[in-house]
């Protein structure tokens, strides 16, 4: 006789593995059209197995790669206003970046929230509003190199989770994907180290653990950001905590996104 296992199981140990480009503020109209239909044919040609990738572009492409997509890349925002709508002259909402195609957003950014001021208590703002829109949040928390030194890194990312994550209930919680990028290693060519990353990835993962309960964070899908490229995803890849990566400067480049997302086994 066979013991079924509760229907809940295969949902919760199953963890999406995502590779989302961020382009940032790079490629005009055509540089960008022009790059996302090579991902698009490099990815439907060679990608084996379901990892989702995603490119997440500047406002005036999103519409366009959404036409392009053929839903073999997913396409995402790199942020969203924390208002419904209203007099926020040259802002963009949740629902504006829904209704253009897309199925994701990065929120909370380290250079959003270094150079724009954004806060947790913002942070978790926009978080409800995209999910509100059927967004899927990518959010990023991650220390500077002065809180690394100074050893208080675990503190600052505890903080970052709890105001700007923990306030969501367990439904709204399962349908976030966090991306840790430490600060000093995004656009430097600094890469954590595996182990290191590992050790922040599982740290994460027990805070989520400690509030919501193993379910759910064997459930949520935590990213690595900062200088991955495809010489170092794959060993970053292979630690148990690591879901996947939030690639910058090698999104710009398809041979370099495409062997990425090939490095990221199921
Ligand atoms: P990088 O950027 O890969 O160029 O370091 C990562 C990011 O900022 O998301």
């Amino acid at each position: 006789m066979f013991l079924s296992l509760p229907s809940h199981i295969d949902t919760f140990n199953m963890r999406n593995k995502i590779v989302a480009g961020n382009w940032k503020m790079n490629l005009d109209y055509a540089e960008g059209i022009s790059l996302f239909s090579e991902i698009v044919n490099m990815v439907k040609d060679e990608r084996k197995g379901s990892q989702i990738a995603v490119i997440c572009a500047p406002f005036i492409h999103l519409n366009s790669l959404n036409q392009l997509s053929a839903g073999v890349v997913k396409i995402g925002a790199q942020n969203c206003h924390q208002m419904e709508s209203g007099a926020y002259t040259g802002e963009i909402s949740a629902q504006m970046i829904k209704s253009a195609g897309c199925e994701y957003v990065i929120i909370g950014h380290s250079e959003r929230r270094q150079y724009f001021a954004e806060t947790n208590e913002l942070l978790a703002q926009k978080t409800i509003l995209s999910l509100k829109n059927q967004l899927t949040p990518l959010f990023c928390i991650g220390e500077t190199l002065e809180e690394r030194n100074d050893g208080s890194y675990f503190e600052v990312l505890k903080k970052q989770l709890q105001e700007g994550l923990f306030n969501l209930s367990k439904a709204d919680f399962l349908k976030i994907v966090i991306a840790y990028e430490p600060v000093w290693a995004i656009g430097t060519g600094l890469t954590a180290s595996p182990a290191q990353a590992q050790d922040i990835h599982f740290f994460i993962r027990n805070e989520i653990k400690i509030k919501y309960g193993a379910d759910i964070a064997n459930a949520t899908s935590i990213l690595y950001g900062g200088s991955c490229n495809p010489k170092n995803a794959a060993e970053l890849f292979a630690q148990s905590d690591i879901d996947g990566g939030l690639i910058g400067g090698a999104s710009l480049k398809s041979r370099d996104f495409v062997d990425i997302i090939k490095a990221l086994n199921d």
